[in-house]
């Protein structure tokens, strides 16, 4: 409706200026869609179930990783008290909204006629993206994969949530490289791999190893040290005028044998001046020079001038900056995602949009640690969790993956989860991609109420218990008494007391355990309890109850 501004009072007017210059001029409006998992997210307590049959435990001394069966907003919501700041790479392939697949919000099918579909799917990844956020360590990296529907939108969203700042780059990644012969106009090769940084000061992109291919190539020459390549030692590009670093603008003395920063009679001067007669710098000051000046300095002869090199390493250089396009038979997700699913469950159609293995594997090669924790909260049918694997089988890593998916034609339980188990117990005709030992808890996303009923109280402190075992990654129960349970792994112990009370038969039943305690006591008052265990200091660390989960418990308790 066209306001009719012609009739407003003055002041009516003076409102309306002020609400229009505190309206957003820009980035992204939409309107917002408020969906169904996140307002009951509001009142009841979500949770994990432990499904216990589903457990596979083939690494005594590894960690954990967790396959999370459900809606991703439960998932990450729960998420937001075991993992908060946790999670060192965050890596998603939400549905791409194209209109012909589908992805369902509020449980309805949204297709290509809707009229609020960009708006629904900006709602839906909105609120994913912020609960997301929160889980990511300092350091950490979220890389998203979209395609040609949505990557306007969801840059737009990504650098307003991370901030424009935190963008770290996008890729292009050539994931069809025949072409979609059925595009109308155009036969689309690529999707789109974004990089935000929680904060970019503290966030790294590693290089990619050399192979032998490109050792060859890039470094074609040998001396006594290494490998070498050859570039001028005269530096060029950005920074590179004399006026901007003054003190790399000193001249080097040649007499036909030797390289020297002294003037002798019978020595020509060299100035790193182009052949433009623009004063450039060298790349090294004096000192690094004179150090150097013998491993790695050439002369050489150029249209009878006198030019200078220096000689690049590889481990100087250290590996290959990873480039905005990747064009590689690698991430064909064809063959190395929907052929590679068929051949592992030996039949057609298993999924149609997997991403290649190595296009995985590749992004957690630059993103990740070797202890890093990998969070997929779209992981459809696995790859992420597949690739966190084989990445530790190649570098001797000890990453964990955290997968979430809903259950959608069965994706969680009859493809991701299996896959995962072949990846962990091995496929024969596979075994380079498989039987890489790993232990796994599978979970299914559920909700206590709020009421104080004897039933929400039992509830409670069965999930509860699980929720902390997953904070803590203790999944061996120990002891399991009515007012406390214990449970460990590796490294330490969790202690879980429900009722004040039992503190001295807690401590009693510690004083025998060697290791290192984390312990939560459930009660409805603030006290600390740090008096109680003033005698085993050493030992235990008496962690608070994450919030949501006490106001829920001291609801029902009280
Ligand atoms: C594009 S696929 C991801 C494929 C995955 N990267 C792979 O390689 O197999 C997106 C997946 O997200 C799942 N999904 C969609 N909405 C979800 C939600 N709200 N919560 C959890 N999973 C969801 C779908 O079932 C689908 O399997």
């Amino acid at each position: 409706m066209t306001e009719q501004y012609g009739k407003w009072s003055k002041e009516e007017l003076i409102a309306e200026m002020k609400r229009m210059k505190k309206r957003k001029k820009f980035g992204l409006v939409w309107e917002d869609k408020p969906e169904d998992v996140a307002e009951l997210c509001k009142t009841k307590l979500p949770v994990l179930v432990d499904i216990e049959k589903k457990e596979i435990s083939e690494n005594p001394h590894g960690p954990t990783n967790i396959l999370i069966e459900g809606d991703n907003y439960h998932a990450l919501s729960v998420l937001n008290y075991t993992h908060k700041d946790k999670i060192d790479v965050i890596y998603i392939d939400p549905p791409y909204n194209t209109g012909n697949a589908s992805w369902r919000y509020n449980n309805k099918i949204v297709d290509a006629e809707d009229s609020f579909k960009h708006s629904k799917f900006i709602s839906f990844l909105e609120r994913r993206l912020k609960l997301a956020k929160s889980l990511l360590s300092p350091k950490g990296i979220l890389v998203l994969t979209i395609d040609d529907y949505e990557i306007h939108t969801c840059r737009l969203l990504l650098d307003e949530i991370f901030g424009e700042n935190n963008r770290l780059g996008t890729v292009v990644i050539v994931h069809n490289p025949r072409g979609r012969n059925d595009d109308r106009y155009f036969a689309t090769m690529h999707e789109y791999a974004l990089f935000y940084a929680k904060n970019a000061q503290f966030a790294e992109i590693k290089k990619f190893e050399f192979n032998d291919e490109s050792l060859l190539e890039q470094f074609p020459h040998k001396d006594s040290i290494s490998r070498y390549g050859i570039v001028s030692f005269m530096r060029t590009g950005n920074n590179s005028d004399r006026h901007t670093r003054p003190n790399l603008f000193y001249p080097i003395y040649w007499n036909g044998k030797t390289l020297s920063l002294k003037r002798t009679d019978d020595a020509v001067k060299i100035l790193p001046i182009n052949e433009k007669g623009e004063e450039k710098t060298w790349r090294w000051s004096q000192e690094t020079f004179l150090e150097r000046i013998k491993t790695d300095i050439l002369v050489k002869s150029v249209k009878e001038k006198i030019r200078l090199f220096k000689k690049r390493r590889p481990e100087i250089v250290g590996g290959t900056k990873p480039k905005t396009l990747w064009y590689d038979p690698r991430y064909d997700a064809s063959s190395h995602g929907v052929v590679l699913l068929d051949r592992l469950f030996k039949r057609r159609g298993i999924f149609p949009y997997p991403k290649s293995l190595y296009a995985v594997l590749d992004t957690l090669k630059i993103a990740s640690y070797k202890d890093s924790i990998v969070l997929d909260f779209f992981a459809g049918s696995g790859t992420t969790g597949h690739a966190v694997l084989l990445l530790n089988k190649e570098d001797k890593g000890e990453r964990r993956f955290i997968l979430c998916t809903n259950n959608e034609n069965k994706i969680a339980e009859d493809v991701c989860y299996p896959r995962i188990k072949q990846v962990i117990k091995g496929n024969k005709d596979y075994s380079y991609i498989t039987g890489i030992p790993a232990n796994l808890k599978y979970f299914r996303t559920d909700f206590v109420n709020a009421d104080p009923t004897d039933k929400n109280k039992k509830n409670l402190t069965e999930k509860a218990t699980a929720m902390l075992c997953i904070k803590e990654g203790t999944f061996e129960k120990m002891m399991n008494k009515k007012v406390f349970k214990i449970y460990k792994n590796n490294n330490h112990y969790t202690g879980i007391i429900f009722d004040q009370m039992a503190i001295p038969a807690f401590k009693e039943a510690i004083a025998k355990l060697k290791g290192k305690f984390s312990i939560y006591i459930f009660s409805l008052s603030d006290d600390s309890f740090e008096d109680e265990f003033e005698d085993v200091k050493q030992k235990v660390k008496i962690s608070p109850i994450p919030e949501v989960i006490l106001r829920v418990y001291r609801r029902i308790f009280k």
